[in-house]
């Protein structure tokens, strides 16, 4: 992990690189509408930066005393050095901020290493969702999972 790398506030101009990166990354991406009606519908967004590359992002909703996480996506090629972990930390670091109590999120079964990065923050699951996502075989289930902070 680089030591200037910083975690900011969604700005417009990042929107192009944010849809690329989510496009490689999930089954089923965000499109580029998603991320603008999420940021304008006031949800926080926020994207790691290493200079002006950016490595990752997050969205999350706060609704009274819960927050749920929308949406964490590390770049592939920064994968698995510890940015999915330093991106969870600031998202804890601004639930604390507004006094959240639980945090709850939505995972694919086969997604072990989110699983395996929620697990080892604390989250536990909690629920499952049968044949909720659509995958290469037909469906497949979702795992919710929660915190108390
Ligand atoms: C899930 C995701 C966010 C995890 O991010 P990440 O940056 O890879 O996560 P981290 O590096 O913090 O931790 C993941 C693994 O890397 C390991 N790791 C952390 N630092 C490391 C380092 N310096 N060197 C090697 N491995 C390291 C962790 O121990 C962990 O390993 P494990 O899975 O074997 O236990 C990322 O893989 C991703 O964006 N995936 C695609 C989108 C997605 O699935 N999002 C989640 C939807 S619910």
């Amino acid at each position: 992990m680089t030591k200037n790398n910083k975690i900011q506030l969604f700005v417009k101009e990042d929107l192009a690189d944010v849809v690329r990166i989510e496009n490689k990354c999930h089954f089923t991406p965000w499109t580029k509408k998603i991320f603008i009606d999420s940021y304008n519908a006031k949800n926080l967004f926020k994207v790691l930066k290493s200079e002006n590359d950016i490595i990752g992002y997050y969205v999350i909703l706060f609704s009274a005393d819960e927050c749920e996480l929308l949406n964490i996506t590390i770049k592939p090629g920064q994968q698995k050095k510890g940015f999915g972990n330093q991106i969870l930390q600031d998202i804890f670091s601004e639930c604390r901020k507004v006094n959240i109590i639980n945090i709850f999120l939505e995972v694919r079964k086969s997604n072990l290493s989110a699983i395996r990065l929620y697990e080892k923050n604390g989250f536990n699951e909690i629920g499952i969702r049968n044949n909720y996502y659509q995958n290469n075989c037909g469906k497949e289930d979702a795992i919710l999972m929660g915190l108390a902070l």
